[in-house]
């Protein structure tokens, strides 16, 4: 031990991990440069990194991981609370007893040949009461070298934790080796599962080195067992990322958006303004892409903080265009996961330049060249960057107060029906809208309702208890607060008959976040829609772009009566699975969407309102 450990409880849950585990070391993390940079040695040693070009791409590594272990694996994830019914309909369950023996007896010897790393970490900044403590104890020093990137690591947690309690968080790649045996450059195992037991508050997660299922204080921490404790407490743990928004008079407004995995957290979080938006000096500022924490503060407001201390972001798609700030934060002390290689020692994945380099080594280790017709980079490739590196960073983004939170913003990946953006009419009924919140699984046929996942609060795969007891959770926040947040719909990815985007997306995002800024601080003109507040066309700031005509806003924003029937239809398809439990306001706000869709179109032409065209007899 490098260290001492004051800890009992840390001393004695090592200690019978590593009976149990029977690893061949124990490495207790200290969190310093010099550890970190010995681990990638070791890693570039046995093969898991490559270090790339010191010129280039400074202090960074790429990783290729087995193709069979590239994502999260939410069919193997457990929610294992004491009944069934606490974990709802939509998670996995299996009873704690059964799953504790099952993992027993594959955790039995499951680190032979392996050093074991213990690595204390902090979800929030360091000694701040919102921030929660964990231990993670795991066989991977690539879990070692991530941890070390995505959160507060090191023997500095343990001098804040004491004899405090910690989340025990006991990840294995579930590879032992026998003497003599050699290492693979990604050890896993096709036997995969990752277990959450919330009310023993512990984790369990074996068989996969990847992203979620292995850095277990992003998912399995600070959205699924925190959800469980935020409920238990009266706060929020959310898939969402934070923005702050500065107008030319020098007003910042944060908000909090949450949108599914790969829908586009990370570009808005980090969104650059359009130039006319520059030049009149707004200005957005970036809090976290994934997470966030989110509690009443003595004012009564919601304050958020990002728990988190790095980014694990989408590599395809990110370019100098669409993500600067991303681009500037992987571009030193990074490590990159299934990405391609340059012959020149850096990084390519699609997306990256309209152009790709002539040849490369593609994610799996095999020479590419452009046409070849595979992918240089897996469409799950990411990268492990440091939050303060991006340039975008808010100045508020470490302070353990949090930020105040004036708005929540929900969206998905829809071809069709939702509007390009709305305001819900109150806090209850936004709530509702977040719940019935969908995206397209896969390429849906244009104007059909279909193939739509229904993603609660894009919260599907995290919630760590009944969904229907969170969206009651959700209602109660209201109920207490006195002025709780607006809540907003928003939909970037509509498309025409024709398949293309209606808008445009990215950095132009911004005159839909200053229209949502002018509601929350109640200002800002709009309209009646049937679903709730919409701005007109004259009602959005087009400074500076052209390219979108009255004819086609009247698109992106109609609502077809008869594409709703389905829609309303398809959120009962949700609501029956959690009968048991579902809050009877959501029944009466169903009714309310449909008998306002049910208004007469002379009623919306009279008053004047959007899209009456948009409406079938
Ligand atoms: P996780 O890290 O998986 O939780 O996801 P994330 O929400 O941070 O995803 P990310 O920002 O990496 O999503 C990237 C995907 O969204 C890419 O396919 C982008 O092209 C797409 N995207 C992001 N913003 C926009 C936008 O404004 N319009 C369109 N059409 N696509 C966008
Ligand atoms: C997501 O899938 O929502 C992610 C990536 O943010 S992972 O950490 O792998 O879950
Ligand atoms: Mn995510």
């Amino acid at each position: 031990m490098g260290y001492e450990v004051k800890n009992e409880q840390l001393r004695k849950w090592v200690e019978e991990v590593a009976a149990l585990c029977e690893p061949d070391a124990i490495h207790w993390c200290d969190g310093s440069d010099e550890e970190y940079d010995n681990l990638c040695n070791l890693l570039v040693k046995s093969g898991t990194f490559r270090k790339l070009n010191e010129a280039k791409r400074p202090n960074s590594y790429l990783a290729w991981s087995d193709p069979s272990d590239v994502a999260r694996v939410e069919d193997r994830t457990f929610i294992c609370s004491l009944s069934k019914q606490d974990a709802g309909p939509t998670n996995n369950w299996m009873p704690p007893k059964e799953m504790k023996e099952t993992l027993h007896k594959l955790f039995k010897g499951c680190m032979k040949g392996r050093t074991m790393y213990i690595i204390p970490f902090s979800m929030g900044p360091l000694g701040s009461n919102i921030a929660k403590i964990g231990v993670e104890i795991s066989d991977s020093p690539y879990v070692a070298v991530n941890m070390r990137i995505m959160t507060r690591m090191g023997k500095a947690v343990l001098d804040v934790l004491g004899d405090g309690e910690f989340v025990p968080c006991l990840h294995s790649v579930g590879a032992p080796l026998q003497p003599g045996q050699k290492d693979v450059i990604w050890p896993c195992n096709k036997e995969k599962y990752i277990v959450h037991f919330p009310e023993e508050r512990s984790i369990w997660s074996f068989g996969s080195g990847y992203g979620g299922n292995a850095l277990l204080g992003k998912k399995c921490l600070a959205l699924r067992i925190a959800s469980k404790i935020a409920k238990d407490e009266g706060w929020l743990a959310e898939h969402m990322l934070i923005l702050g928004i500065e107008s030319p008079k020098g007003e910042k407004t944060y908000l909090g958006a949450a949108f599914p995995s790969a829908c586009g957290k990370t570009n808005l979080a980090m969104l650059v303004p359009p130039a006319s938006f520059k030049e009149s000096g707004w200005k957005i500022s970036t809090v976290g892409d994934d997470i966030a924490w989110i509690k009443p503060g003595p004012d009564g407001q919601l304050y958020a903080i990002n728990p988190e201390a790095g980014f694990f972001g989408v590599a395809p798609g990110t370019n100098v265009k669409t993500n600067p700030n991303a681009m500037a934060s992987c571009s030193r002390n990074t490590i990159f996961t299934n990405v391609a290689l340059t012959p020149d020692g850096d990084v390519w994945w699609e997306g990256m330049s309209d152009e790709p380099p002539a040849e490369l080594t593609d994610w799996q280790g095999n020479a590419w060249t452009p046409g070849c017709g595979r992918n240089a980079a897996h469409p799950n490739s990411r990268f492990t960057a440091p939050a303060g590196q991006c340039p975008s960073i808010d100045p508020e983004w470490e302070n353990p107060k949090g930020v105040p939170i004036k708005a929540f913003v929900f969206g998905g990946r829809r071809n069709n029906v939702i509007p390009l953006v709305y305001q819900a009419f109150n806090w209850s009924y936004g709530v509702y809208l977040a719940a019935t919140m969908g995206s397209e699984t896969t390429a849906a046929a244009v104007g059909k309702v279909g193939n739509v996942r229904r993603d609660p609060f894009a919260m599907l795969p995290f919630c760590g208890y009944h969904m229907a007891d969170y969206f009651n959770h959700w209602l109660q926040v209201g109920r207490t607060n006195p002025n709780p947040p607006r809540i907003f719909s928003v939909n970037w990815f509509r498309k025409d008959a024709n398949g293309k985007f209606l808008w445009p997306g990215y950095g132009e995002n911004m005159r839909v976040l200053k229209w949502i800024v002018d509601r929350a601080n109640g200002r800002g003109s709009s309209t009646e829609s049937p679903l709730g507040w919409m701005p007109r066309y004259e009602d959005l700031d087009w400074t500076g772009l052209d390219n979108v005509t009255r004819e086609q806003y009247s698109e992106l924003t109609s609502i077809d009566r008869d594409v709703w029937k389905e829609e309303v239809l398809s959120h009962e398809e949700l609501f029956v699975k959690m009968y048991d439990r579902l809050p009877k306001e959501f029944l009466h706000i169903r009714e309310l969407i449909l008998s306002s869709l049910w208004r007469s179109p002379e009623h919306w032409e009279q008053i004047g309102e959007v899209n009456p065209e948009g409406w079938n007899e």
